[in-house]
C-alpha cells in the first residue's frame, strides 16, 4: 500500500480540521475537493483576487451534501492579521496556497506581489503559530532555483532569483526557517513545478501556458510560444500536487522544517507540450490538428530549463506522483473541453 493510500485511509477513520487559504483558486479548490471527498472538516479563506466563486461551486457539485456541509468558507484577505487569526482557530493543519502567482505580474507590480506573498505569508505564519496548529504546509515555488544551472534541481542548491515573484517565494522559505529556529514552529514548504489541471484559469494577462493553449485551440485563437520552444519545464498534474500537500500535513516529525520539490520528475519542452495538447484537442475538434504556434521573443524572468529531483519528497514524505504529464493532460483536456466551449 502506498503511503498516500495509508494516509487517506487513516484520515477517513480519524477526520481532521484543515485550513486551506486560496481555496477558490486552482490548487486550493482541488485540495478542497480531495479533503471533502475524504470527509474532512475544512475552513477555506479567499478574497477572490484571482480565484472564482465558480471553482467552489464546481467542488460543491462533485461532493455529497454531507461532505459539502463540512466546509466553511470565509471571504477575507491574508493581508489582514485578524482574519488570519480567526481562520486558524482550532485548526489541525494549514495548507497555505493564497498568493499572487505569475512572474510577469510581479515584474509589472512588485509592490502588490510583495504585499500578498510576503506580508500576507507572515500574517499566516504568525496566526498559525499562535493557534498552535500541528502543521503549516505552504506553497513555495521552483522559481527559487533562479539562475542555478544544475539539472535536475536539488533542494539545497539554489541560485539568484530572476523575478520579484521568485524573491517573495524565497522569502517565505526564509521566514519559515526563522520561525522554526526562533519559535520552534514546524512547517513544510512545497516547491511546486508548473502545476496544471482542472480549474486552472485560462483567462487574463497572466494565464499559464497549459490553460492558455487549451483555450486557444478550443476557441481557435492565435497561440504563441515565447522563444524557440525548446524551453523545458517539469509539468506536474494537480492531483500529484494535492497528494504532496496531504502527505506533508500528515508527515512524521523527521520531515518538518524542510522544503521539497513537487513535480513529476520529467522535462517536457514547449514544442512537445504544444503537440500533446493539440493532439488531445484534435480528438474533439479535428481542425485543431493543423494549428501551428507563433514564435515570439523569450519572456523576461523565465528560466530556460526546469526539472526536479523528487527523491527527497519520495524519501521523507512518501510522495509518488500518480499522474504522468500525458495522463494529466488527458484529464485536463476533458475538463477544458467541457468547460470552455
Ligand atoms: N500553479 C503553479 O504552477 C504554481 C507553481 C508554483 C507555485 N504556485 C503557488 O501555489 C499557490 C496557488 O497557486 P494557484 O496556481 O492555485 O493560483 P490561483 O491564482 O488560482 O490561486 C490563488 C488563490 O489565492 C487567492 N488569494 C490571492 N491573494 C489573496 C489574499 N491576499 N487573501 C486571500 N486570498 C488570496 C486568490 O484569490 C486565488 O483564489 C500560490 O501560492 C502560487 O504562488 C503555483
Amino acid at each position: 500500500m502506498s503511503r498516500y493510500t495509508e494516509v487517506k485511509t487513516k484520515l477517513e477513520s480519524d477526520p481532521r480540521k484543515w485550513l486551506v487559504t486560496g481555496v477558490a483558486g486552482f490548487i486550493g479548490s482541488n485540495i478542497l475537493e480531495t479533503l471533502l471527498t475524504l470527509n474532512q472538516e475544512v475552513v477555506g479563506l479567499d478574497n477572490f483576487q484571482t480565484g472564482y466563486r465558480d471553482n467552489l461551486e464546481q467542488v460543491k457539485q462533485l461532493v455529497t451534501r454531507d461532505q459539502w456541509d463540512k466546509f466553511i468558507f470565509v471571504e477575507g484577505d491574508i493581508c489582514d492579521l485578524k482574519t488570519c487569526q480567526e481562520v486558524c482557530d482550532g485548526v489541525d493543519y494549514v495548507l497555505h496556497q493564497a498568493a499572487l502567482g505569475s512572474v510577469p505580474r510581479s515584474i509589472e507590480d512588485p509592490i502588490l506581489t510583495n504585499g500578498n506573498n510576503v506580508s500576507g505569508f507572515l500574517n499566516m505564519l504568525v496566526a498559525a503559530k499562535e493557534a498552535k496548529v500541528q502543521r503549516f504546509v505552504y506553497a513555495a515555488s521552483s522559481s527559487t532555483y533562479g539562475d542555478h544551472p544544475e539539472l535536475p534541481k536539488v533542494e539545497d542548491k539554489i541560485g539568484n532569483p530572476l523575478s520579484p515573484y521568485a524573491v517573495t517565494k524565497y522569502v517565505n522559505e526564509l521566514y519559515a526557517d526563522v520561525f522554526a529556529r526562533t519559535y520552534g514552529f514546524n512547517s513544510i514548504g512545497l516547491r511546486y513545478f508548473n502545476v496544471f489541471g482542472q480549474r486552472q484559469d485560462p483567462d487574463g494577462a497572466y494565464a499559464a501556458v497549459i490553460p492558455l493553449w487549451f483555450a486557444g485551440l478550443l476557441k481557435e485563437t492565435a497561440l504563441f510560444i515565447n522563444g524557440d520552444g525548446e524551453t523545458s519545464r517539469d509539468f506536474c498534474f494537480i492531483e500529484n500536487c494535492v497528494q504532496a500537500n496531504i502527505l506533508a500535513a500528515c508527515s512524521s516529525n523527521d520531515a518538518v522544517n524542510e522544503v521539497y520539490n513537487v513535480a513529476f520528475g520529467k522535462k517536457t519542452t514547449l514544442n512537445e507540450l504544444f503537440k500533446l495538447i493539440r493532439d488531445r484537442v484534435a480528438d474533439v475538434r479535428p481542425s485543431a490538428a493543423a494549428v501551428k504556434p507563433i514564435y515570439q521573443d523569450f519572456r523576461q524572468g523565465d528560466v530556460r530549463h526546469s526539472l526536479a529531483d523528487i527523491s527527497k519528497a519520495n524519501r521523507l514524505l512518501g510522495y509518488e506522483p500518480e499522474y504522468s504529464v500525458e495522463a494529466g493532460l488527458d484529464k485536463a483536456a476533458r475538463w477544458y473541453t467541457k468547460n470552455l466551449k
